[in-house]
């Protein structure tokens, strides 16, 4: 295992802490919340945990029916008590980037359903400004060339530098059934102006940039764990 790898586990790992007996919890998507839910995993097998999840993506549903996590509907939990979730950036007001693995949309729904949301992530996701990691925006397929034309307009950004995203030669869909664009910003000055902005976008769903919402990184780095609050 790779020490980047290692630090995931650590960070994953020492997340899955937060969940106690009886709780509601979202289950977030990625490499590094993945060893969460193997680790709730094992729990409820050797420990009798008993919780009910979310699942913030298609691919975390998976792994959590692989792990014998039992799933809910969100609606039918009246809210959660906390989501755990990776990040691809966060700066110190613990602003986030995240969609790099394209649930960005459902991570959000998540989050806002929560009382608590916790960041696991490695070193490698602390900046002193977000916005190196290109910004996810997920957007409605009809319209996504217009879309991308007015995205282009509100930042400033050339055309060229908004990028659709594509897998294995084909455009990317969502589990929404949507296209993602990726924002080649390389710094965001204010992320609460550009998030309301692109939201007000009709073809916009969501960008990822995560406001306001996230409450504990667990971080690890080379020295070690960090838990940062706000
Ligand atoms: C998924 O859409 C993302 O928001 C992930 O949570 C984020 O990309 C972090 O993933 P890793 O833990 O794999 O870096």
């Amino acid at each position: 295992m790779s020490s980047k790898e290692e630090l995931k586990k650590t960070a994953g790992i020492h997340a899955a802490k937060y969940v106690k007996n009886g709780m509601k919890v979202g289950l977030g998507t990625g490499s590094t919340v993945k060893y969460t839910i193997l680790e709730l995993g094992r729990r409820i097998k050797e420990e009798n945990l008993e919780i009910m999840c979310v699942p913030t993506s298609i691919a975390t549903e998976k792994l959590s029916i692989e792990n014998g996590i039992q799933l809910h509907e969100l609606s039918s939990l009246n809210g959660l008590d906390l989501v755990i979730d990776g990040a691809d950036e966060f700066d110190k007001d613990l602003t986030l980037i995240k969609g790099g693995g394209g649930a960005l949309v459902r991570e959000k729904i998540i989050a806002q359903a929560s009382k608590q949301m916790i960041v696991v992530a490695d070193d490698s996701k602390k900046v002193e400004s977000l916005g190196r990691f290109p910004l996810p925006v997920e957007v409605i397929q009809f319209s996504w060339k217009e879309t991308r034309r007015q995205i282009s307009q509100i930042t400033g950004l050339p055309e060229s530098k908004i990028e659709k995203r594509n897998q294995n030669n084909n455009s990317f869909i969502t589990d929404n059934g949507n296209f993602i664009l990726d924002l080649h910003l390389e710094t965001i000055e204010n992320p609460q102006k550009l998030e309301s902005d692109l939201n007000k976008l009709a073809g916009v769903l969501d960008c990822g940039l995560f406001c306001n919402i996230a409450n504990i990184v667990v971080l690890a780095g080379k020295n070690g764990l960090e838990i940062i609050s706000n």
